[in-house]
């Protein structure tokens, strides 16, 4: 096999492509990410990575707390917009039309239109470089019903959940097997 090297660069794909909620009130905002992962499960922990100019990243040290909804490939193109325009220039949520939902145990609203809401408590913040790290525990999630089977698990199909890869946005594909049908020990 021959390989092309194209030097150091954050070629992980794919990623997920997540809207941030954070924010009270009529301050509210959403922006739109990629920079974000699962990094530890017990306690659940996320981590997404924001760069200091952008405005949301004032309004998640300010209020400690911040909601990832995961879009579905409905809200495509408010996933775009969400990261294109900034919340110091326009008011979001209501060009999104988006409904705001109250969460459990956050105060930031979260966005109705999302089949999945996890709400996370600020626990650490890393200065990378160009991006923070903010670490977040999720201290609930929110599922819409329509996307659950009748276990109460995740229909995956219905909650037609995005992935961001090489710039583009996709939809979760097929499944090849579900975890230990290779049947390895
Ligand atoms: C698909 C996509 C992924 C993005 N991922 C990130 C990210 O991980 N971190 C970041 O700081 N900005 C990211 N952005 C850029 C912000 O979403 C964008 O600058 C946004 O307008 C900032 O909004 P705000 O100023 O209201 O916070 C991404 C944009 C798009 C379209």
């Amino acid at each position: 096999m021959t390989k092309v090297s194209r030097g150091p660069t954050t070629a992980l794909y794919p990623c997920p492509v997540v809207l941030v909620s954070c924010g009270l009130g009529t301050r509210a905002n959403i922006i739109t990410l990629a920079w974000a992962g699962t990094l530890c499960s017990d306690p659940p922990t996320i981590g997404i990575g924001v760069r200091p100019s952008r405005h949301s990243h004032g309004l998640i040290q300010e209020v400690g707390e911040f909601v990832v909804n995961l879009p579905s490939a409905d809200q495509v193109h408010w996933v775009d917009h969400c990261g294109t325009v900034s919340g110091r220039d326009e008011d979001k949520w209501a060009a999104c039309d988006f409904s705001h939902v109250s969460g459990t145990e956050v105060q930031v609203p979260l966005i109705g239109e999302c089949p999945i809401n996890l709400e996370c408590r600020l626990v650490q913040t890393v200065s990378l470089g160009s991006h923070d790290l903010f670490l977040g525990h999720v201290i609930a999630v929110q599922m819409d019903e329509q996307v659950l089977d009748e276990d109460g698990g995740l229909e995956v199909p219905k909650a037609r959940l995005l992935t961001y890869v090489n710039g583009g946005y996709r939809t979760v594909g097929e499944l090849l097997g579900r975890h230990g049908f290779s049947g390895s020990r």
